[in-house]
């Protein structure tokens, strides 16, 4: 049990999940891509409790990429049902464990039920307090720092701020996960070791835990894996780890 293992004081405050593996999962068992997209939905349901659970209060969850708009559009369809009917049926469990929802990424090159949903579901959860599940729709990294780079430039243009004022703070700000803490955990499934385009800027310091098994099968214990993985290692910023033993003294 890997739940036992946790110590409750060190537990990150935002852990970034990518997952992946859905297709795999589903050709090993001899069926259709979207049969493992639907599997994947009881993979977020473990995480997100998982993460409630031991007192994570942000996940961010990567579900559709600016680059996963190539894929087949029979696929892209089914996904996009997939993510409406979903936030449907979980608006209840939402409420139910205090749990807000919200979202990052260019929400208005989803289909119009899609945004409509998402839009209705972020309304309803937002005075939650427990956690904040973040999901990354329609997102890329490179998508979100070209945006912050052309608002910056504007704002420039319109004399709002002044260019000597670019700092990391300033630039945070214009990201879409300005309200957010940068993650302290990345995890990815699937036993692919790249980041895909996903949050380049927040995972600057971010631990990465990465493991074989396709998203569909990822269980809570999974998720407490990556925990007291995680949770062993030592974060030292640039320092040494002299320094730090000291700092704690
Ligand atoms: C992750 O699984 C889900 C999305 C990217 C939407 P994949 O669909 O990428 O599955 P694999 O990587 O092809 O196995
Ligand atoms: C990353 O997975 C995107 C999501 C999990 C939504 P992909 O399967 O699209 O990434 P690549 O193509 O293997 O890098
Ligand atoms: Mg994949």
């Amino acid at each position: 049990m890997f739940k036992t293992e946790i110590d409750k004081n060190s537990v990150p405050n935002h852990v970034a999940v990518i997952m992946d593996g859905n297709g795999r999962w589903a050709k090993q068992k001899g069926k259709n891509r979207l049969f493992g997209h639907h599997n994947g939905v009881k993979a977020v349901r473990e995480t997100i409790e998982a993460a409630a659970e031991i007192g994570v209060k942000h996940v961010t969850l990567y579900a559709f990429s600016t680059e996963n708009w190539t894929r087949p559009v029979d696929e892209i369809n089914g996904l996009m049902e997939l993510l409406v009917f979903t936030i449907n049926k979980e608006i209840k469990t939402l409420m139910e464990n205090d749990i807000s929802l919200h979202a990052i990424g260019d929400l208005k090159s989803l289909p119009s039920a899609c945004y409509r949903e998402l839009m209705k579901a972020i309304e309803k959860t937002s005075s939650n307090k427990r956690m904040k599940l973040i999901l990354a729709l329609s997102y890329s990294s490179k998508w979100e720092i070209m945006n912050a780079v052309r608002a910056i430039s504007k704002d420039i243009e319109e004399k709002k701020i002044a260019s000597a004022a670019i700092n990391e703070e300033l630039f945070n700000s214009y990201l879409n996960t300005a309200p957010y803490p940068n993650p302290e955990l990345l995890i990815r499934t699937s036993g692919e070791h790249r980041i895909s385009n996903f949050l380049l800027w927040q995972i600057a310091y971010a631990e990465l835990y990465f493991t074989e098994k396709l998203w569909p099968d990822f269980r809570k214990e999974d998720f407490y894996e990556a925990i007291v993985d995680y949770q062993k290692r030592e974060r030292r910023f640039g320092k040494t780890s002299e320094q730090l033993t000291k700092m704690l003294q």
